[in-house]
């Protein structure tokens, strides 16, 4: 599980320091390439030399190598890494990172790391109590970083409570879970699927030919990766069944456009996969309309325009991932739905192509982020192209 993975493991100055050498020694035992960063204080615990013979690497303890002007490349070792670890986090260390201070190496990687982050804290269990280091640790989660929580047991002050850094083989155990799953593990994913049906009288009613089964793929694939999952579907056939999918049924655009807004909530990915109508009958008879001889006319009046509106809800940490379904320019119409709603990727299907339809087990598609890349795939089944679709978010994530 670990093997060729990239970890970098940064130790802070406490006395659970010391497990920081069982870590690296049980990490290169499962073939991952490790680099170390210590902090001052971190040295005064254990030695930069047994982390270095033990990781095979130098260790980085400073900004500058051996004391020359020649600088560490703070940034370089952010992206290179799979995952940073942080074990142990002191409570200094642990402000610092919530406070966005850098005055030390192993903060400015932190600052600058693309990759998931993980932190194990350690120190005495009123230290961990304090509202200020709760304060800490629950705007570092609140931005992402992973917590590794503390043991309870024998502390370093003669104490005994909650405190002790979790120990190297449940950390390890998290690292390996992490790369099982990957950056999905417990995170909260919405997808609208399937079509809506907009009520013309009480039997009739215009709507599209979507099955769902794009949606419900993707919903499964999720789920297995351990995300939870709100499924808003339109009417279908068949509905996706995990533990970790939550599936809302709806019938009409606003009623999909209501759910989705109860539901955005701490959600860190939304999956726009539902060919909403884009009209509704300006007028719903209440009983079933008997025809009289005459024309019946129907004015159309525009749905909203559910990704566009939970676009405008957007912040930083969340990644919108739209469809677009076009018959002809699509490429440029993508693009401009990109913008006009807001999304980070947007996967286009094309009806032009052989084998891309509504209710097909197949789809041919082209994925657009909004700096102009792109990248196509060949006709696959939509349990592949579920993952091509997972695999590219995961990339962006
Ligand atoms: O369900 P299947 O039979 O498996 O078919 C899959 C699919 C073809 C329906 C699916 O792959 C797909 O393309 N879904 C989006 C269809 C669509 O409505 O595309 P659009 O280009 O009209 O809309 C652009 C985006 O805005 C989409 O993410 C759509 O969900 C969203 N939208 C559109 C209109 C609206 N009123 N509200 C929306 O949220």
């Amino acid at each position: 599980m670990l093997a060729g993975k990239k970890i970098l493991l940064a130790v802070s100055g406490s006395i659970a320091a010391y497990k920081a050498a069982l870590i690296v020694r049980i990490l290169m035992k499962g073939q991952a390439e490790v680099r170390v960063i210590m902090t001052e204080n971190a040295k005064k615990f254990v030695t930069p030399t047994t982390l270095s013979t033990l990781s095979k690497q130098p260790v980085y303890t400073s900004f500058y190598k051996n004391d020359s002007e020649e600088w560490h490349n703070h940034v370089a070792l952010g992206i290179w890494a799979d995952v940073l670890i942080i074990a142990p986090a002191s409570a200094h260390t642990l402000s610092k990172m919530a406070q966005g201070i850098c005055d030390n190496f192993l903060l400015s990687v932190f600052l600058s790391a693309r990759c998931p982050v993980y932190f194990a804290p350690a120190m005495d269990l009123d230290m961990l109590a304090h509202p200020a280091t709760q304060k800490n640790i629950n705007l570092l989660v609140s931005r992402g970083n992973h917590l590794i929580a503390s043991d309870v047991g024998d502390l370093a002050s003669g104490l005994n409570g909650k405190g002790r850094m979790a120990a190297p083989e449940t950390i390890i155990k998290i690292l390996e879970a992490h790369f099982k799953i990957g950056a999905f593990y417990n995170k909260k994913v919405l997808i609208t699927s399937g079509p809506t049906y907009e009520a013309l009288d009480s039997v009739r009613f215009i709507g599209n030919h979507s099955s769902g089964k794009m949606g419900y793929a993707l919903a499964l694939l999720f789920a297995k990766k351990g995300a939870q999952v709100v499924f808003i579907s339109g009417p279908v056939k068949n509905y996706p069944i995990h533990p970790n999918i939550k599936v809302i049924k709806v019938t009409s655009a606003d009623e999909m456009m209501e759910v989705c807004k109860n539901q955005y909530v701490d959600i860190d990915f939304a999956v726009f996969a539902a060919a909403v109508a884009d009209y509704k009958p300006s007028k719903t008879f209440d009983k079933k309309h008997k025809k009289d001889g005459t024309p019946l006319n129907i004015t159309l009046i525009e749905n909203p325009d559910i990704a566009r509106e939970i676009g405008k809800l957007k912040t930083e940490k969340q990644l919108h991932i739209g469809f677009a379904l076009e018959t002809n320019d699509g490429e440029v119409s993508a693009k401009l739905k990109i913008k006009r709603k807001n999304f980070d990727l947007i996967v286009l299907n094309s009806l032009k192509d052989p084998g891309v339809n509504f209710g097909g087990d197949t789809n041919k598609i082209t994925i657009f982020d909004p700096f102009d890349k792109e990248i196509s795939f060949e006709l696959k089944h939509k349990k592949e192209v579920a993952q091509d679709i997972v695999k590219i978010i995961e990339s962006y994530a």
